[in-house]
């Protein structure tokens, strides 16, 4: 997930989820006028400044999106930076920089598609709390169950080696009551969970992998004349797995997926 330019062309179905939770969630939320807001994983920055500031721009006086990626960042400040909007590079699991740099300081903290793939998920909430102002609300939109992990999962052993952390990142789901648990040992009292079976309709299989690609850091890890037969391989696999059902008339695929969105407050 470090090409920006990748990942801004194929993410339709990340647009699509941020704009349905906001509109379901925005007036449920207490707002003043002033505010100041993180987003979370704001990758290169799009979702940021077209769907999640305007929902917000009467109410606030700065937006920043933090991301762990530079090249993300780089791209989100080059393309989105402005007076009203920055972005910085921040691991929101690390406690020391949340801590020296953003004590306190927000009264909003969104987060889209991202929470699924930090590992110490307490940790990264303990840091978000400390960062949000008494009062303040949370509102995080991920995935229940990480579509690519479980792909990871079932890969020939060819592939295993390549798989950064996989024996970390298998152990990365949880069920909704072991996430409830987690918000409140951070101190949130949550106010709104739910989670419920989705789908997303791409216009063909090819923009389905594109959008697999985008977000797949297997790339990153593999050796370049390996990247044509690893495509091949997921294509495989997801066929296999019935990941997708695709239209044998119109060659649409629709993607079956189980987001979890939490609104929650730090009394
Ligand atoms: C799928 S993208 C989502 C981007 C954007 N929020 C959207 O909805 O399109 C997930 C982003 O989370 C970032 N991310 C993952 N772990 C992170 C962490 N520990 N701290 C900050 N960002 C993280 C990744 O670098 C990536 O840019």
């Amino acid at each position: 997930m470090h090409c920006p330019e990748r990942y801004i062309k194929n993410n339709g179905i990340q647009q699509k989820a941020a704009k349905d939770t906001l509109t379901a969630y925005i007036e449920k939320m207490a707002w003043t006028s002033n505010e100041i807001v993180l987003d979370v994983g704001c990758g290169p920055g799009d979702v940021t400044s077209d769907i999640l500031y305007p929902f917000l721009k009467n109410n606030i006086k700065q937006l920043i999106g933090v991301d762990k990626s530079v090249e993300m960042v780089e791209y989100a400040k080059t393309f989105f930076g402005c007076s009203e909007m920055d972005f910085k590079v921040l691991d929101i699991e690390d406690a020391n920089n949340c801590g020296s740099s953003y004590s306190l300081r927000f009264n909003k903290i969104f987060s889209f598609f991202c929470f699924h793939w930090i590992h110490d998920k307490v940790g990264a909430l303990l840091n978000m709390h400390l960062m949000l102002k008494s009062g303040g609300e949370i509102l995080i939109d991920f995935l229940l169950i990480n579509p690519l992990v479980e792909l990871y999962k079932f890969m020939d052993e060819e592939w295993q080696k390549y798989i950064k952390e996989i024996k970390q990142m298998s152990k990365d789901s949880f069920s909704q009551d072991e996430l409830r648990g987690m918000f409140i040992k951070a101190g949130f009292r949550i106010i709104n969970m739910e989670s419920n079976v989705k789908t997303y309709t791409f216009p063909d299989y090819s923009s389905f992998l594109n959008c697999v690609r985008a977000i797949d850091d297997m790339y990153t890890n593999l050796p370049k004349h390996l990247h044509d037969r690893y495509a091949t391989h997921v294509k495989d696999k997801m066929r296999e797995k019935q990941v997708i059902e695709i239209c044998p008339i119109t060659g649409e695929t629709i993607f079956k997926y189980l987001p979890i969105i939490v609104h929650a407050i730090k009394d």
